[in-house]
């Protein structure tokens, strides 16, 4: 991710903007009482899913930048019973096969490049019958544009690569349709 970037998923704005506009969008998909987020940047999200969604007894945030982490845990401090923040990279889970009932992503799995070995160790970590949802940014020429000017290293997704993808890790009810904000998808998938 740009320096730019990093900056700004650690701003107020961000955070407003994901509360405001992200949440009620993909809020529903958020669903089990063990969570794993994986790209979790300053914890914005989290913390937001976590307020709506009592009935989660377990989330785990990570990312890969532990400046990130560090911001996550503090955005995290009121739920330190049902929450903690980890460093992860999410190529490589530190996580027993079938831990988790979700596995959240929340527009980071362009940024991994090597986004299909994530896709896959995401699944490997959900039980049978969980749920891997996020959303993202479609591989159009706008957002190829915007991470140009960036300067960021992404490799982006088509919703059609990524409905294949799923369906070639073998899950199933995988759905991908527009988020409905700026040309991005959300997905969802059962294992
Ligand atoms: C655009 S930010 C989104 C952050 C957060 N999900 C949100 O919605 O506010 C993308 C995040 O993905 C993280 N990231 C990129 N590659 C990663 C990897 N391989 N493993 C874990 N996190 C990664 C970055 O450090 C960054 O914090």
């Amino acid at each position: 991710m740009s320096d730019l970037e990093s900056v700004f998923c650690r701003t107020a704005l961000w955070r407003s903007f994901a509360r405001r506009f992200v949440v009620p969008r993909v809020l529903s998909d958020a669903e089990g009482h063990e969570v794993l987020e994986i790209g979790c940047g300053s914890g914005a999200m989290a913390a937001e899913v976590l307020r709506a969604r009592p009935g989660i007894t377990r989330y785990v945030a990570t990312d890969v930048d532990p400046a990130m982490v560090e911001l996550a845990r503090r955005q995290l401090a009121g739920f330190t019973d049902r929450a903690e923040a980890q460093v992860v990279d999410a190529s490589g889970l530190p996580f027993a096969d079938g831990t988790f009932d979700t596995v959240c992503s929340w527009l980071m799995l362009h940024h991994t490049i090597t986004w299909e070995r994530v896709l896959a160790d995401a699944v490997r970590v959900l039980r049978p019958g969980g749920r891997l949802v996020g959303y993202d940014l479609p591989d159009s020429r706008r957002s190829r544009l915007i991470h140009r000017l960036t300067r960021s290293t992404v490799r982006m997704i088509s919703a059609e690569d990524l409905v294949a993808e799923l369906t070639r890790l073998g899950l199933r009810d995988v759905a991908v349709k527009p988020l409905g904000i700026a040309g991005a998808y959300r997905f969802t998938a059962t294992r």
